[in-house]
């Protein structure tokens, strides 16, 4: 073995599609019983329908050496991401749009006129000088839109209070001032034709790449594990960055989602892929339908049968899987500390989003590893 990568993500799965097609032996470890890290998918039994195990997963990227080289292992469907919001009974777009404001308003503003009232509202506030994530976005877009769309969503997120969160959570809130309610502005969308499991399946695939599931880095009762591997062979490790360093300088502290399944004898529940719930009086975030992220699998779909997953938000125990950074000043020097100590480590690379302590969506997780290949492993 030349390489030895701890995490089948894919960062760890991008630099083990590179190093096995540059001659190298890899061995990846993951320590859940499947692939794939967070993008994975499966089919739920009954329905065939591919559900996001880890949440909903959207690709997009402006990158176009990223996108290139995705494109060696899947294709992609035609699909454009929209998310809708539901507050006090209404539906309304989101992002934040002209669509929205004059639906809100009950209004027929111009862009012009939408923009001078937000403007006006948002005078409450000075964004800068804001003590709290309230009072920036309150300065931001004007305190009516802040309470229907942002408050009680932002207080379901974090279990707290938005007056009790700091003001650097939230630098800008972007506000379209036309009915463009696409959410995501890059050049190049789409999700796997046959889905992301296939997708990272192709990347592992190659003679020269072995996967060992159920494998955790730091139970010594496997031969792959931290005390008998560093130093001995090069190391890719995507795990918790505060793990590796068994917690020395104190715990990262991340958020985490519990998500809840449920298989409906109905064609359709809601009509799109995310709806958000704004308000406090649903305990979720948002309620995700499968099947409306592959409209053209309708021929393969059942027509009478749909499955949806209710997200809620919450801080992580140590026993949660973490899933957003929650990044206090705490947390920042923290990182700091581990960064330093990342450093003294012989022939480890720290990366991917637990690895480096970030939020990374998909294409800058291959971006990044892309970049850790050819400047320091290649
Ligand atoms: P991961 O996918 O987390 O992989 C790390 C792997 O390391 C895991 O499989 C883990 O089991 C393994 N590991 C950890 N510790 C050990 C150990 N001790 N021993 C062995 N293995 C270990 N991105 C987008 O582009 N679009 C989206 O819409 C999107 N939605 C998201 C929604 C949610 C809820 C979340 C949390 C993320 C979303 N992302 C999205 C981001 C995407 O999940 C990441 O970009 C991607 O997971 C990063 O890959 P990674 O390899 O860095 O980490
Ligand atoms: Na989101």
């Amino acid at each position: 073995m030349d390489l030895l990568i701890v995490g089948s993500g894919f960062f760890g799965l991008t630099i083990a599609e590179r190093a096995a097609a540059a001659g190298r032996k890899v061995t990846v470890i993951d320590r859940r019983h499947h692939i794939g890290g967070n993008a994975y998918t499966e089919n739920e039994p009954t329905t065939g329908i591919e559900v996001h195990k880890y949440g909903a997963h959207l690709f997009h990227t402006s990158n176009a050496t990223v996108w290139e080289y995705v494109n060696r292992f899947t294709q992609f469907t035609s699909y454009v991401h929209r998310v809708y919001t539901t507050h006090k009974g209404v539906v309304y777009p989101l992002p934040i749009n002209l669509g929205t404001i004059n639906q809100f308003f009950q209004a027929a503003y111009t862009p012009g006129e939408a923009r001078d009232l937000i403007q006006e509202l948002a005078g409450e506030f000075d964004p800068k000088q804001a003590n709290n994530l309230e009072e920036r976005a309150i300065g931001l877009i004007g305190r009516p839109l802040y309470e229907a769309f942002i408050r009680d969503y932002t207080a379901k997120q974090w279990q707290t209070d938005p007056k009790e969160l700091p003001a650097e959570i939230i630098s800008r809130l972007p506000v379209r001032y036309t009915y463009d309610n696409r959410y995501f502005n890059d050049t190049w969308e789409g999700l796997p034709v046959d889905g992301y499991t296939a997708w990272l399946e192709r990347m592992a695939d190659h003679p020269n790449i072995e996967v060992k599931l159920s494998t955790d880095f730091f139970d010594e009762s496997q031969q792959l594990n931290k005390k008998s591997t560093v130093g001995q062979v090069p190391i890719v490790y995507t795990g918790p960055v505060d793990r590796y360093f068994d917690y020395t300088e104190g715990e990262l502290s991340w958020r985490t989602l519990d998500f809840e399944q449920d298989v409906l004898d109905i064609p359709d529940f809601q009509g799109t892929s995310v709806m958000n719930y704004a308000d406090a009086d649903a305990p979720y975030t948002r309620i995700h339908e499968f099947k409306h992220f592959h409209p053209e699998r309708a021929d393969r779909y059942p027509t009478d049968k749909t499955v949806i997953v209710r997200e809620y938000s919450r801080f992580a125990t140590r026993a949660d899987e973490p899933y957003y950074p929650v990044n206090t000043a705490e947390d920042r020097a923290g990182l700091l500390a581990y960064r330093d100590l990342a450093k003294g480590e012989q022939d480890v690379h720290f990366g991917g989003r637990l690895g480096t302590y970030q939020y990374l969506d998909m294409h800058m997780a291959i971006g990044s590893a892309l970049s850790m290949w050819n400047n320091h492993l290649a």
